[in-house]
Formats: C-alpha cells, sequence, structure tokens
C-alpha cells in the first residue's frame, strides 16, 4: 500500500484544511486590521475529494482550519461527510478544528453529533479588555468563553485553548491562563509568535520563549513535564498536584520539524508543505482539469516527498514564507 512519507522518511499522518481565509477577528499577532480574504473558497465536494485520497495514503488526523472556518455556511454538513471517511486501517478519521470560538456556542453541539471529535480554540487573553485589544473587536471575549465551555459540555474532549504571547502584550497572562486550565478543565498551550504575520512585526524580542514560559509559571507552581507523542507540536505539563495541563508550542526556541508529520490544503486548494514554504502546489487546478484519482495521488506524492526538512526562523538565511498564517491555515 502507497502511504505518505517525505526523503527524510517522515510520515506524513496529519492533514489541515483550510475552509475560508475570511476571518471576523483581526488578532495583532496575525493581521494587518487592514486586509480581507485574498483567495477563493472552493466547493465542500473539493476538499472532501482531497481529502478521501490523502485518508487512502496514510492519513490519520484532518483538522479544519482557516481563517475562521466557522464563518463558512455548511461545515457542520461537511464534517458530516468528512466522517464517513475511512484511514488505511479503516478507522475514522480523527476529526478536529481550529476556531476561535466567536461563534462556537451554538455550533460545538451540533458539530459533535455530526463526527468532530476535538476542538481547539483560540484565545489570547483571560481578561476581556485586553482580549479586546489583541483581537481588535469589541465584545468578543464572553462569546469566546461560552464557546469554549459549549465545547466542553458537547464532550469535544480534549478541548484546547491556544494562546500566542507577544510581548508588549499578553506576556502578563500566564499565570491566569494557568488559573483557567485548572478551573475551566481546559488544556491551555502557550505558542511562541512566529513570523507568520501579515504586517511583519516580528522579531526575536518579540517572542515569550518556553523557558520564560515555564519560569513565570512557576511563580503560581511548578509545572512537570509529562511525555507527548513525538509529531506533537506541544509540550506537556501538569502542575505538581497534577491538576490541570499546560502544553506549550515552542517552534521558535525548541523546533520539532524533525518529526512534523503535518501537510496542508488552503482554502484555494494549494498544498503545502510547511508552515514556511516559499512556493505552494495546485492540487485544485489538476482537478479542474479532470484529472483521475490515480493522477491525484502521483501528485501529491510527488510534492510530499519534497517537504522542506526545516524551518529557518532566526537564521540570516530566513525568507518569509509566500502566505502569512491567515492565508494557510493554522
Ligand atoms: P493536536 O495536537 O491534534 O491538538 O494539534 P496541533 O497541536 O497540531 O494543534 P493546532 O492546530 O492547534 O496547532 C497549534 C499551533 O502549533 C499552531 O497554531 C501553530 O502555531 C503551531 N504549529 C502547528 N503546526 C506547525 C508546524 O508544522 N510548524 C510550526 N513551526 N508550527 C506549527
Ligand atoms: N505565530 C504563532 N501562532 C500563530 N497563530 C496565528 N498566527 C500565529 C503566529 N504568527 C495561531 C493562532 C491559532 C492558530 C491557527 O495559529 O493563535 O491558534
Amino acid at each position: 500500500m502507497l502511504l505518505l512519507s517525505d526523503k527524510f522518511g517522515r510520515p506524513i499522518t496529519d492533514l489541515r484544511i483550510s475552509i475560508t481565509d475570511h476571518c471576523n477577528y483581526k488578532c495583532v499577532y496575525c493581521r494587518t486590521g487592514n486586509e480581507g480574504a485574498l483567495y477563493s473558497d472552493l466547493p465542500f465536494t473539493d476538499y472532501l475529494r482531497m481529502a478521501r485520497i490523502f485518508a487512502g495514503l496514510g492519513i490519520r488526523k484532518v483538522r479544519i482550519t482557516g481563517g475562521e472556518p466557522l464563518l463558512r455556511k455548511g461545515v457542520v454538513e461537511f464534517v458530516r461527510e468528512l466522517a464517513k471517511l475511512r484511514t488505511t486501517d479503516d478507522e475514522p478519521l480523527e476529526l478536529a478544528i481550529t476556531t476561535n470560538g466567536h461563534l462556537l456556542a451554538e455550533m460545538a453541539q451540533p458539530l459533535k453529533d455530526a463526527g468532530l471529535r476535538r476542538a481547539t480554540v483560540s484565545m489570547d487573553a483571560v481578561d476581556p479588555d485586553r482580549f479586546a485589544r489583541i483581537t481588535r473587536v469589541p465584545n468578543g471575549f464572553d462569546n469566546v468563553l461560552a464557546g469554549i465551555r459549549a465545547a466542553r459540555h458537547a464532550g469535544l474532549w480534549p478541548v484546547k485553548v491556544n494562546c500566542v504571547l507577544m510581548r508588549g502584550f499578553n506576556e502578563d497572562q500566564i499565570i491566569p491562563f494557568g488559573m483557567f486550565a485548572r478551573e475551566e478543565g481546559v488544556i491551555v498551550r502557550f505558542i511562541e509568535f512566529m513570523p507568520l504575520e501579515e504586517d511583519r512585526t516580528w522579531a526575536p524580542e518579540t517572542v515569550v520563549t518556553l523557558d520564560e514560559i515555564v519560569a513565570r509559571m512557576a511563580e503560581y507552581r511548578p509545572l512537570v513535564e509529562i511525555p507527548h507523542e513525538r509529531s506533537e507540536t506541544a509540550r506537556r505539563y501538569h502542575f505538581d498536584d497534577g491538576i490541570g495541563e499546560i502544553g506549550i508550542i515552542a517552534p521558535v526556541s525548541h523546533p520539532f520539524c524533525g518529526h512534523c508529520s503535518r501537510i496542508r490544503i488552503t482554502s484555494d486548494g494549494k498544498i503545502r508543505t510547511c508552515l514556511f514554504s516559499v512556493w505552494d502546489h495546485d492540487l485544485h487546478e489538476l482537478m479542474r482539469r479532470n484529472a483521475s484519482d490515480e493522477e491525484l495521488v502521483e501528485f501529491i506524492c510527488g510534492v510530499v516527498a519534497r517537504k522542506e526538512e526545516r524551518h529557518h526562523i532566526g537564521e540570516a538565511d530566513f525568507v518569509p514564507a509566500s502566505r502569512t498564517m491567515v492565508h494557510i491555515g493554522g
């Protein structure tokens, strides 16, 4: 059986599909606040065909991303169709979504009923005013909190909360987020800021590093590292009393490219082999030209084989990615 792997022998088992690059938030670490969607969406049937072909090549996990994926009408039906696909071991795919949570309160249960297994919500402050300053949207905080609680209630377990730390904006939220993880029963994951933003404000000094996060949290309660899967983005921690889980995603200070298992499809149907790719590969163009499944498989295998070894953040030869995060998918 033909299974996807790259020239460094990394098995590719995790597919992320962006279903729109439109977003209703303008987070300071992501958007300029001006630009809207740049690329067109595809009909869900096209993403489904791509997902089916990838599932036949060894993909086990599909994460729906954006932009903000819940803005797209028909997303629940899309999940229901994805849930019918099988892995090469004849198992259902593990279906997850990354969302800003603004519309999640009313959609969590329908998504769960359709076959979604897990949800990750982006939330960068536990203080409503700070939240508004970061997202540049007034009054979003209550919606997102309600969304997180609805996801837990619906059984989209575990609910993960992603917090991108950016110096000068929210590094004082580390301890409040530690308390939040314990009180709300969610996994809070701090993410080091990467140079993938639209207005190019990234500089090494803006990154709040893993070491700094661990040290700051210890002023509240010490963290104890627990094992994580090799291909996982996050290092995992419990508090010393075993209550509450924290993750730290440290692509800048502790890169994890060597165990990368991810591949991405953009909302306009391009394959990206790395967040930091300087090119993408037009799968949808082939589909438009009526390519057969076999031709798509051949194209995908050729593209994946050439996946980049690692990113070059902070190095002299760093070349910015050809798309920013909102136009790639998280
Ligand atoms: P699960 O482990 O299934 O929950 O998924 P995940 O950790 O891949 O989740 P998520 O989509 O929430 O990704 C978390 C964050 O990790 C993203 O928002 C990115 O900031 C970062 N990340 C994800 N994939 C990559 C990658 O391939 N390279 C780098 N440098 N960062 C990544
Ligand atoms: N660096 C790190 N993480 C980012 N995200 C968006 N932009 C960046 C960046 N420049 C995160 C969001 C969301 C996910 C899709 O990616 O917070 O959780």
